[in-house]
């Protein structure tokens, strides 16, 4: 079989030729043989033709539904936390569903629709191709443009204004449904919040940092305790209420040589003690408190002969008290909790990447990848002897970060 169509062409010929004729050149310089092409609906607007527009149309409308009701359900729908018995409960459990149902019938609606156009409304064609090798020439670019010129031209799309609208929106709105939950994931990590026992959501700050406004922390110690079942007229069930998770600490709770993990607890959500209710329910407080990224502390009791050997870091002499020490327990390498705490040495470890924090010597890192002391937490105890912050950090809690100074 030989192919012996010319190959050069001026830059006059080429611009001479019009576009359908340098479509077909495109087809027999590329060595395209097309074996058969046969137009679905040669007679426009013919009733079956505007059958499949009506189906093509449906799909595209569907698509476009659904894409509005995922940006409507995914912007207005409540779907903060409800635990059961809470109201809204059954609104909240919708949340996720719709979110699935709508995304997928926004995408699937909008195959349906590009499947049925090109099953129905493109022309029917079998093309065979020899291949080729080496990099394309100019008439090959150019012929390549005219074909898609072309392939535009015989799609009909061009003279399909309301396919050509609803398809356009339909792509866009698809595009909204997979950027849309991308958003919720962008945040401004210095947008200040609302101060809470988690912090105001900044990497500033922390549960202590609520000393600042004026609140009394206690060192909770976490009991571990877990809701309890209790019978009443009403039959039996789980509760928290009367369930203590962070009790207050007194020094003498801690032997020496010994230590323990202790998070935030403001004065308001006390309930041990004297001042224990067993009708009030602090246990969600308490375990937001244990939740907060940056609360943990160790607090640790050096022996008394130890603590004659401790260095003070500048501006941190009086963080102590007697030979109690308060140690932040997000490790300064990329946050994993140093919970390990080696009497015989004083070194604070942290098993994520063994890095070593000499807790004799403020924290300071003297082994692995940890480059910062652990940031100290000023205690004092108060006059009725538990143990409570003295003041917030003076430096971020946790791994470095852009912008940080210290
Ligand atoms: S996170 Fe602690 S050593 Fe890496």
């Amino acid at each position: 079989m030989s192919y012996e169509t010319k190959k050069e062409y001026t830059q006059q010929e080429l611009n001479a030729m019009s576009n359908d004729e340098l479509a077909r050149l495109g087809t027999e310089l590329d060595g395209v043989t097309v074996a058969f092409r046969k137009e679905r609906f040669p007679i426009a607007n013919d009733p079956a033709e505007r059958r499949v527009v009506r189906a093509v149309g449906f799909w595209l409308v569907l698509s476009i539904v659904m894409a509005i009701a995922f940006l409507g359900v995914y912007i207005f729908w409540p779907w903060h936390y409800k635990g059961h018995g809470d109201e809204g409960l059954w609104m909240y459990t919708l949340y996720t569903p719709l979110l699935g149902v709508t995304s997928g019938l926004t995408i699937l609606s909008l195959g349906f629709a590009v499947v049925l156009y090109v099953k129905h409304m493109l022309p029917q064609e079998i093309s065979v191709q020899r291949r080729h090798d080496g990099p394309s020439d100019e008439v090959d670019r150019r012929t390549v443009v005219a074909l898609l010129n072309d392939s535009w031209k015989t799609s009909t799309l061009g003279r399909r204004k309301v396919l050509q609208g609803l398809l356009g929106t339909g792509a866009v709105l698809m595009g909204l449904v997979i950027a849309a939950p991308l958003g919720g994931m962008i945040k401004n990590p210095w947008k200040r919040g609302e101060m809470g026992i988690q912090g105001d959501g900044t990497l500033w700050t922390s549960g202590w940092s609520l000393h600042d406004q004026g609140v009394k922390l206690y060192l909770g110690r976490d009991t571990g305790a877990i809701a309890e079942q209790h019978t009443t007229e009403t039959g039996s069930h789980w509760s928290t209420t009367g369930v203590t998770r962070l009790v207050r600490m007194r020094p003498e709770d801690l032997a020496a040589a010994s230590m323990e993990t202790v998070f935030p607890l403001p004065a308001s959500e006390v309930n041990d003690g004297e001042l224990y209710d067993p009708k009030r329910d602090v246990y969600e407080h308490h375990m937001h408190s244990i939740h907060g990224p940056r609360n943990a502390v160790m607090l640790i009791r050096l022996r008394t002969s130890d603590a004659e050997k401790v260095i003070e870091r500048e501006g941190q002499e009086d963080f102590h008290y007697g030979d109690y020490y308060a140690y932040s327990k997000i490790c300064t390498h990329i946050g994993c909790p140093t919970s390990l705490y080696e009497a015989q040495t004083n070194r604070i470890l942290c098993p994520c990447h063994q890095s070593q924090f000499n807790a004799l010597h403020y924290g300071k890192p003297v082994f692995g990848p940890a480059a910062r002391a652990l940031p100290q937490l000023p205690i004092t105890v108060d006059e009725e002897g538990y143990l409570i912050a003295a003041g917030d950090f003076i430096e971020p809690v946790g791994p470095a970060f852009w912008e940080r100074k210290s």
